[in-house]
Protein backbone atom coordinates (compact mmCIF):
# COMPACT_ATOMS: atom_id res chain seq x y z
CA UNK A 1 0.00 0.00 0.00
CA UNK A 2 1.04 3.43 -1.14
CA UNK A 3 1.77 6.00 1.74
CA UNK A 4 -0.34 8.86 1.80
CA UNK A 5 1.43 11.87 2.32
CA UNK A 6 0.65 15.63 2.91
CA UNK A 7 1.75 18.31 1.26
CA UNK A 8 0.03 21.98 1.41
CA UNK A 9 -3.21 21.21 2.09
CA UNK A 10 -3.59 17.83 0.82
CA UNK A 11 -3.52 14.44 1.33
CA UNK A 12 -1.67 12.40 -1.77
CA UNK A 13 -0.80 8.95 -2.49
CA UNK A 14 3.54 9.50 -2.16
CA UNK A 15 3.41 8.75 -6.08
CA UNK A 16 1.67 11.91 -6.72
CA UNK A 17 2.56 14.60 -4.36
CA UNK A 18 5.44 17.15 -5.83
CA UNK A 19 7.37 19.69 -5.25
CA UNK A 20 8.88 22.19 -7.44
CA UNK A 21 12.54 21.89 -8.56
CA UNK A 22 12.28 25.83 -7.84
CA UNK A 23 11.84 25.15 -4.08
CA UNK A 24 14.33 26.73 -1.64
CA UNK A 25 14.43 23.76 0.83
CA UNK A 26 15.67 21.82 -2.35
CA UNK A 27 17.84 24.32 -3.80
CA UNK A 28 19.30 26.35 -0.82
CA UNK A 29 18.32 23.90 2.67
CA UNK A 30 16.15 27.01 3.33
CA UNK A 31 13.79 24.83 5.86
CA UNK A 32 13.42 23.63 8.92
CA UNK A 33 11.95 20.54 10.23
CA UNK A 34 10.95 18.14 13.01
CA UNK A 35 10.49 14.31 13.90
CA UNK A 36 8.07 13.54 16.23
CA UNK A 37 7.93 9.34 17.31
CA UNK A 38 4.40 7.63 17.13
CA UNK A 39 3.57 4.53 19.90
CA UNK A 40 0.08 3.30 20.17
CA UNK A 41 -0.97 4.70 17.49
CA UNK A 42 -0.62 8.61 19.12
CA UNK A 43 2.07 11.52 19.16
CA UNK A 44 4.59 11.02 21.62
CA UNK A 45 5.91 14.53 23.54
CA UNK A 46 4.04 16.34 20.59
CA UNK A 47 3.70 19.93 22.36
CA UNK A 48 7.19 20.36 22.59
CA UNK A 49 7.92 19.42 18.89
CA UNK A 50 5.56 22.43 18.20
CA UNK A 51 7.11 24.75 20.42
CA UNK A 52 10.79 24.16 19.06
CA UNK A 53 9.25 24.37 15.16
CA UNK A 54 7.63 27.74 15.54
CA UNK A 55 11.07 28.73 17.54
CA UNK A 56 13.25 27.21 14.31
CA UNK A 57 10.77 29.52 12.37
CA UNK A 58 10.82 32.55 13.99
CA UNK A 59 15.17 32.36 13.81
CA UNK A 60 15.02 32.05 10.56
CA UNK A 61 12.05 35.20 9.93
CA UNK A 62 9.65 32.32 8.29
CA UNK A 63 5.78 32.98 9.00
CA UNK A 64 4.85 29.99 11.10
CA UNK A 65 2.11 28.87 8.19
CA UNK A 66 0.50 26.22 10.55
CA UNK A 67 -0.63 26.40 13.92
CA UNK A 68 0.22 24.00 16.40
CA UNK A 69 -3.51 22.48 16.57
CA UNK A 70 -3.59 22.24 13.13
CA UNK A 71 -0.42 20.71 12.52
CA UNK A 72 -1.78 18.12 14.90
CA UNK A 73 -4.55 17.19 13.25
CA UNK A 74 -2.69 16.79 10.01
CA UNK A 75 -0.20 14.18 12.21
CA UNK A 76 -3.00 12.42 13.40
CA UNK A 77 -4.76 11.91 9.72
CA UNK A 78 -1.61 10.49 8.44
CA UNK A 79 -0.92 8.29 11.45
CA UNK A 80 -4.58 7.04 10.83
CA UNK A 81 -4.17 6.62 6.86
CA UNK A 82 -1.20 5.30 6.60
CA UNK A 83 -2.30 3.15 9.81
CA UNK A 84 1.09 3.75 11.87
CA UNK A 85 0.68 1.96 15.35
CA UNK A 86 4.78 2.81 16.21
CA UNK A 87 7.13 5.00 14.14
CA UNK A 88 7.55 8.80 13.02
CA UNK A 89 6.35 11.46 11.56
CA UNK A 90 8.47 13.65 9.50
CA UNK A 91 7.32 17.08 9.18
CA UNK A 92 9.41 19.38 6.65
CA UNK A 93 8.48 23.45 6.15
CA UNK A 94 10.62 25.29 3.75
CA UNK A 95 10.17 28.96 2.82
CA UNK A 96 9.11 28.05 -0.62
CA UNK A 97 9.02 28.13 -4.53
CA UNK A 98 9.61 31.77 -5.95
CA UNK A 99 9.96 30.40 -8.90
CA UNK A 100 13.39 30.95 -9.69
CA UNK A 101 16.89 30.74 -7.99
CA UNK A 102 17.98 33.58 -5.70
CA UNK A 103 20.06 33.68 -2.64
CA UNK A 104 17.42 36.79 -1.77
CA UNK A 105 14.71 35.70 0.16
CA UNK A 106 11.44 35.66 -1.53
CA UNK A 107 8.62 38.09 -0.51
CA UNK A 108 6.46 35.60 2.04
CA UNK A 109 3.06 37.65 0.74
CA UNK A 110 3.80 36.05 -2.30
CA UNK A 111 5.53 32.90 -2.11
CA UNK A 112 3.60 30.72 0.90
CA UNK A 113 5.99 28.14 2.60
CA UNK A 114 5.88 24.44 1.52
CA UNK A 115 4.77 22.54 4.24
CA UNK A 116 5.54 18.50 3.39
CA UNK A 117 4.62 15.65 6.09
CA UNK A 118 4.90 11.88 6.08
CA UNK A 119 5.07 9.19 8.29
CA UNK A 120 7.32 6.37 8.51
CA UNK A 121 6.67 2.88 10.14
CA UNK A 122 8.52 1.77 12.83
CA UNK A 123 7.18 -1.40 14.22
CA UNK A 124 9.91 -2.20 16.82
CA UNK A 125 10.57 1.30 17.65
CA UNK A 126 9.96 0.84 21.38
CA UNK A 127 11.50 -2.97 21.14
CA UNK A 128 14.31 -1.67 19.12
CA UNK A 129 17.30 -4.10 18.99
CA UNK A 130 19.84 -1.70 19.03
CA UNK A 131 18.46 -0.70 22.32
CA UNK A 132 19.77 -4.03 23.74
CA UNK A 133 23.05 -4.15 22.79
CA UNK A 134 23.92 -0.13 22.67
CA UNK A 135 25.21 1.99 20.00
CA UNK A 136 28.99 1.96 19.24
CA UNK A 137 30.31 5.74 18.09
CA UNK A 138 33.58 7.76 17.62
CA UNK A 139 34.51 11.13 17.71
CA UNK A 140 34.66 13.67 14.70
CA UNK A 141 35.11 17.32 14.64
CA UNK A 142 31.72 19.16 14.49
CA UNK A 143 32.00 20.85 10.88
CA UNK A 144 28.67 22.04 11.31
CA UNK A 145 27.79 26.05 11.37
CA UNK A 146 27.30 27.81 14.80
CA UNK A 147 23.56 27.72 14.53
CA UNK A 148 22.29 24.33 15.06
CA UNK A 149 20.15 25.26 17.84
CA UNK A 150 17.84 25.59 14.97
CA UNK A 151 16.42 22.89 13.43
CA UNK A 152 17.19 22.99 9.39
CA UNK A 153 17.53 20.72 7.11
CA UNK A 154 21.01 20.92 6.38
CA UNK A 155 22.09 18.04 7.06
CA UNK A 156 24.78 16.96 4.68
CA UNK A 157 27.30 16.62 7.34
CA UNK A 158 25.65 14.92 9.87
CA UNK A 159 24.85 12.58 7.38
CA UNK A 160 28.24 11.99 6.36
CA UNK A 161 29.61 11.60 9.74
CA UNK A 162 26.38 8.69 10.39
CA UNK A 163 28.29 7.33 7.20
CA UNK A 164 32.20 7.91 8.90
CA UNK A 165 30.52 5.82 11.73
CA UNK A 166 29.47 3.03 9.56
CA UNK A 167 32.74 2.91 7.75
CA UNK A 168 34.39 2.17 10.93
CA UNK A 169 31.93 -0.69 11.50
CA UNK A 170 29.84 1.91 14.79
CA UNK A 171 26.60 3.29 14.93
CA UNK A 172 26.74 6.59 15.29
CA UNK A 173 29.29 9.79 15.36
CA UNK A 174 29.57 12.31 18.19
CA UNK A 175 31.04 15.40 17.48
CA UNK A 176 33.44 17.54 19.26
CA UNK A 177 33.98 21.01 19.30
CA UNK A 178 36.89 22.80 21.05
CA UNK A 179 37.72 19.65 22.90
CA UNK A 180 34.52 18.78 23.80
CA UNK A 181 31.73 16.61 23.02
CA UNK A 182 28.67 18.32 21.55
CA UNK A 183 26.09 16.05 20.67
CA UNK A 184 25.37 13.16 18.23
CA UNK A 185 24.85 13.11 14.00
CA UNK A 186 21.29 13.31 15.06
CA UNK A 187 20.30 13.13 19.42
CA UNK A 188 21.88 14.44 22.03
CA UNK A 189 24.83 13.21 24.38
CA UNK A 190 25.31 11.88 28.03
CA UNK A 191 27.32 10.13 30.17
CA UNK A 192 26.41 9.29 33.89
CA UNK A 193 29.24 9.33 36.27
CA UNK A 194 27.78 7.45 39.96
CA UNK A 195 24.53 9.12 40.39
CA UNK A 196 25.16 11.99 37.95
CA UNK A 197 23.94 12.24 34.63
CA UNK A 198 26.68 14.88 32.61
CA UNK A 199 24.97 16.44 29.63
CA UNK A 200 26.13 19.94 27.49
CA UNK A 201 24.33 22.55 28.72
CA UNK A 202 21.77 24.30 26.03
CA UNK A 203 23.18 27.03 23.57
CA UNK A 204 23.67 27.40 19.52
CA UNK A 205 25.70 24.85 19.78
CA UNK A 206 23.66 22.24 19.96
CA UNK A 207 19.77 20.84 19.30
CA UNK A 208 17.63 21.49 22.28
CA UNK A 209 16.04 17.75 21.80
CA UNK A 210 12.75 17.24 23.16
CA UNK A 211 13.68 13.75 24.46
CA UNK A 212 16.03 15.64 26.22
CA UNK A 213 14.12 17.97 28.15
CA UNK A 214 11.61 14.75 29.10
CA UNK A 215 14.15 12.50 30.12
CA UNK A 216 16.34 15.16 32.18
CA UNK A 217 12.89 15.64 34.09
CA UNK A 218 12.38 12.21 34.75
CA UNK A 219 16.15 11.56 35.76
CA UNK A 220 15.56 14.46 38.44
CA UNK A 221 12.16 12.70 39.21
CA UNK A 222 14.07 9.69 39.84
CA UNK A 223 16.30 11.64 42.25
CA UNK A 224 19.67 11.73 39.58
CA UNK A 225 21.84 14.96 39.78
CA UNK A 226 21.98 16.88 36.61
CA UNK A 227 25.38 18.56 35.46
CA UNK A 228 24.34 20.38 32.42
CA UNK A 229 28.06 21.38 31.22
CA UNK A 230 30.58 20.38 28.59
CA UNK A 231 32.55 16.96 28.72
CA UNK A 232 35.54 15.42 26.68
CA UNK A 233 35.90 12.36 25.09
CA UNK A 234 38.52 10.76 27.55
CA UNK A 235 35.91 11.71 30.17
CA UNK A 236 33.18 10.07 28.27
CA UNK A 237 35.55 6.72 27.66
CA UNK A 238 36.19 6.23 31.76
CA UNK A 239 32.50 6.78 32.69
CA UNK A 240 30.05 4.68 33.65
CA UNK A 241 27.77 4.90 30.73
CA UNK A 242 27.12 6.83 28.06
CA UNK A 243 23.82 7.34 26.22
CA UNK A 244 22.08 9.53 23.15
CA UNK A 245 18.58 10.24 23.07
CA UNK A 246 16.20 11.47 20.66
CA UNK A 247 13.01 10.98 19.40
CA UNK A 248 13.88 8.17 17.10
CA UNK A 249 15.95 6.32 19.49
CA UNK A 250 14.40 7.63 22.43
CA UNK A 251 17.34 6.50 24.95
CA UNK A 252 20.08 4.93 23.40
CA UNK A 253 23.00 3.30 25.29
CA UNK A 254 26.34 4.10 24.06
CA UNK A 255 28.65 1.18 25.07
CA UNK A 256 31.73 1.95 22.86
CA UNK A 257 33.60 5.48 21.86
CA UNK A 258 36.74 5.69 19.73
CA UNK A 259 37.19 1.53 20.64
CA UNK A 260 36.75 1.88 24.24
CA UNK A 261 34.44 0.09 26.43
CA UNK A 262 32.58 2.19 28.52
CA UNK A 263 31.96 0.83 31.81
CA UNK A 264 31.15 -2.85 31.38
CA UNK A 265 30.70 -2.19 27.16
CA UNK A 266 27.03 -3.60 28.04
CA UNK A 267 24.07 -0.84 28.10
CA UNK A 268 24.90 0.63 31.68
CA UNK A 269 21.26 0.22 34.64
CA UNK A 270 20.76 3.93 34.23
CA UNK A 271 20.43 4.48 30.20
CA UNK A 272 18.21 1.04 30.12
CA UNK A 273 16.06 2.21 33.36
CA UNK A 274 15.98 5.87 31.77
CA UNK A 275 14.87 4.27 28.39
CA UNK A 276 12.26 2.49 30.44
CA UNK A 277 10.70 5.32 32.40
CA UNK A 278 10.65 7.70 28.77
CA UNK A 279 8.60 4.82 26.96
CA UNK A 280 6.40 4.30 30.11
CA UNK A 281 5.59 7.97 30.87
CA UNK A 282 5.47 8.80 27.13
CA UNK A 283 3.02 6.26 26.36
CA UNK A 284 0.99 7.19 29.46
CA UNK A 285 0.75 11.07 27.94
CA UNK A 286 0.83 10.28 24.31
CA UNK A 287 -2.16 11.96 22.63
N1 LIG B 1 17.11 14.41 15.25
N2 LIG B 1 20.55 16.71 18.17
C1 LIG B 1 20.45 16.66 16.85
C2 LIG B 1 21.56 17.16 16.02
C3 LIG B 1 19.29 16.10 16.26
O1 LIG B 1 19.18 16.04 14.92
C4 LIG B 1 18.27 15.58 17.09
C5 LIG B 1 17.01 14.98 16.54
C6 LIG B 1 18.44 15.66 18.48
C7 LIG B 1 17.38 15.17 19.45
O2 LIG B 1 16.23 15.96 19.43
P1 LIG B 1 14.81 15.35 19.81
O3 LIG B 1 14.98 14.71 21.13
O4 LIG B 1 13.94 16.52 19.85
O5 LIG B 1 14.46 14.35 18.75
C8 LIG B 1 19.58 16.25 18.99
C9 LIG B 1 15.96 13.84 14.60
C10 LIG B 1 15.35 12.71 15.35
C11 LIG B 1 16.33 13.49 13.18
O6 LIG B 1 17.04 14.29 12.58
O7 LIG B 1 15.90 12.46 12.66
Amino acid sequence: MPRTVYVNGEYLPEGEARVSVFDRGFLMADGVYEVTSVLDGRLIDYPGHAVRLARSLAELDMANPIGAEELAAVFRELVRLNRIDQGMIYLQITRGNPGDRSFVFPDPETTPCTVVAFTQNVPDLADAPAAKTGFRVISIPDLRWDRVDIKTTQLLYPSMGKMMARKAGCDDSWFVRDGTVTEGTSNNAYIVKGNRIITRALGTDVLHGITRASVLRFATEAQFEIEERPFTVAEAQGADEAFSTAASIFVMPVVEIDGVAVGSGKPGPVAVRLREIYIEEMRRAAA
